[in-house]
Parts: C-alpha cells; structure tokens; sequence
C-alpha cells in the first residue's frame, strides 16, 4: 500500500519544497505529513494540499508512526537524525552524501537499480543529482554492451548548491549589470564542493564512486570535471563513453528512446531543445546530440540535461519510497 503518513526534514529548502509539490501532486491519499528544519525555522508554516503545516526545528523532531521520512537537510543533519528514524521503525530515504558509500546501504535510481532496494534495513540512499542524469542516460546503453569508459563534463546549475546560493545569484547578476565583479554571475567555477588532497573535488569523487556502485561496476574507469554554471535549475551533462563491443548508433537510439524516465531528442538542430530552460521543471531526464565518436572506435557523445531538484533529488526519492510501498 502507498504510504500514508510521511515527514520531510529540510522542508523549507529547495528540495524539500520541491517534495513538497511532488507529493501534492501525487494521486494516492497522504493523510499525514509533519515538516522540520532549523530551528531559524520553527513556527513557520508551509502549505500542504492548500491547508498550513507548522514546520518543527528538527531538534523536536518525532517521527514514530510515519511510513517515511525524506531527509533533506545536509549531511550533518542526515547522520544526526536518521538512526533516529531506524529506531523507530521508519524508512529513511537520504538525499545526503552521508551514506551513499556505506556497502549497506541502497544507493538507488528506480529505473536503474531498483532491486537493489530490496536489500535496504530502514535506509536508502538518493544519489547526488547529477549521478542520477548521467546513470539514467547511459543504463539502457550499458544493457546493450557493457559501458567500459565514461568521461564526464557537467554543467550545475546554482539551485544545486541550495537556497542561499540561488539567492546569491540572482543578487550578483544584478551587481554585475551594475559593472561590479561577481564570482558567480555571468562566470563559471570549475570545482564543486571541496577540493582534494590530488587535485580532483569532492563533487567529482562522488559521480564516480556513486556511478559505480548503482551500476555494480566497481571498476568502471571513470572521469570527471564538474562546473558550476550561473543557471538557476537543470543540470547538463556532456558524456564521452565507450562500449565493449561496437554499437549501431539505431539500435541506441531505439534504447533511449523506450527507456522510462527518459526523453531521447533525435534531432540536434535546434540547440534550445535540450537545454536547462526548457528542462527545468520537468520530470524525464532529456538526452540529445548522440552521435559517434570520430577519433575512437566504440565511442560515443550525448548531451543530458536534468532537473537537479526534480529528477535529481525530490522525484528520485518519492519513487524510491514508491518502489517501497507501491503507488496504489
Ligand atoms: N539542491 C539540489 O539540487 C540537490 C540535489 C541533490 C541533493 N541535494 C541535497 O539535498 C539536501 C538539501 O539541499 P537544498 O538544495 O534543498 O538545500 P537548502 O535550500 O540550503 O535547504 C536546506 C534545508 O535544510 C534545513 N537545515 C539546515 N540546517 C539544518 C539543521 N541543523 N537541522 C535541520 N534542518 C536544517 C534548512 O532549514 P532552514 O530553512 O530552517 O534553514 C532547509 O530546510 C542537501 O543534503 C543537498 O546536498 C540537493
């Protein structure tokens, strides 16, 4: 049965806002949804189906007799507050980076991986947004021949960064106009999240690590380079791969284009077409400009754009905690 009765922490962030509209737009009845964040918030009220929800600090945070609780909060909070929702026998789908490497612990893309959330003891994790595009859009590839080499480019949009820096932006661009200096607006960083000790960041560490282990690749050669772009929503993808055995560019087209969850645009001439403006706010992941490598045998490039707050966080976990408890 659906589930009925669900918290969200970080509810007055954007993910958590985002769920928040996911769930009201979901068909089955939710007759219970308790909201918590900081405790900057507490007292506020967020509207759910039209009726005002009291948002908790998460420090009086009670979830017994939930279904699920959505973390949503950052990683400190996540490792703070999910054994908390274990021991009361509540599933904790995590969209931190606090466990998804944890051997067991489901780090899962329902179109992908989905029975590896059979496995799960009360925690599954949601992978970090663009892993999520970029796993979608190569998985229907990799079942026609094993993927064996992945370069990866991306492109994030602020909103994957959180509120703050949406608002940053928006205030920046406006400086920038005004002929001041900005880091962000009109600029692009090459380096998300911390930087490590040889080079690459973190955010980098996480696409390949995370790529990995939903695909059961444990030695997929992978590489990546992650940018901020001054995009407010949909992160953008540039994927080189290579296959084991050489493939007829028809027969991936035909994959991607019955794949669920994805969208596939054949035709590459218009530019617009798969682009964070238009993908913004939409649920598939849109994959375009495929197209054979001309230097390598077996390689191939595509472009693939997703919401990072829809598809990358909020609607991968709602389908996660559907795959649990059924849609019905
Ligand atoms: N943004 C994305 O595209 C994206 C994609 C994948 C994963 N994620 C992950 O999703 C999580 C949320 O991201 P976001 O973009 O929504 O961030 P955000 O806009 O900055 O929102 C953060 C949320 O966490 C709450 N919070 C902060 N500190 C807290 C604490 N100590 N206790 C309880 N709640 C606390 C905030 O509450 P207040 O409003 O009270 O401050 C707010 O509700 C992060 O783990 C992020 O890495 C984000």
């Amino acid at each position: 049965m659906a589930f009925s009765k669900a918290a969200i922490i970080g509810s007055t962030g954007l993910v958590g806002i985002e769920l928040l509209t996911i769930l009201e737009e979901r068909a089955y009845p939710l007759d219970e949804i308790r909201l918590f964040a900081s405790g900057r918030s507490e007292g506020k009220e967020q509207l759910f189906r039209a009726t005002p929800v009291e948002v908790r600090s998460a420090e009086r945070m009670d979830l017994k007799g939930l279904d699920v609780a959505f973390f949503m909060a950052g990683a400190d909070t996540s490792r703070k507050y999910v054994p908390l929702a274990r021991a009361d026998g509540v599933l904790a789908i995590d969209n931190s980076s606090a466990f998804r490497r944890e051997a067991d612990v489901p780090l899962v893309v329902p179109e992908v991986n989905p029975r590896a959330a059979d496995s799960h003891d009360g925690l599954i994790s949601n992978p970090n947004c663009t892993t999520i595009q970029l796993v979608a859009a190569i998985n229907p590839i990799h079942q026609l021949s094993r993927v064996r080499r992945l370069v990866v480019s991306t492109y994030q949009s602020i909103s994957g960064a959180g509120r703050d820096s949406w608002d940053e932006l928006l205030t920046e661009t406006e400086k920038s106009l005004r002929g001041e200096s900005s880091e962000i607006a009109f600029n692009l960083q090459a380096g998300i999240d911390r930087l490590l000790e040889d080079g690459h960041y973190y955010e980098e560490e996480k696409v390949v690590e995370e790529t990995r282990k939903i695909l059961d690749e444990k030695d997929l050669a992978v590489s990546v380079t992650t940018v901020r772009v001054p995009v407010l929503r949909a992160h953008s993808v540039s994927v080189y791969l290579e296959t084991e055995e050489p493939l007829a560019l028809s027969d991936v087209e035909f994959v991607l284009s019955g794949a669920p969850g994805l969208r596939f645009v054949k035709d590459g001439s218009d530019l617009r077409s798969v682009s964070p403006a238009v993908v913004g706010g939409e649920d598939e992941v849109w994959v375009g400009r495929l197209r054979k490598d001309r230097s390598i045998d077996n390689g191939m490039l595509l472009w693939v754009v997703a919401d990072n707050l829809r598809k990358g966080a909020a609607l991968n976990a709602v389908q996660i905690a559907e795959l649990i408890f059924g849609t019905t």
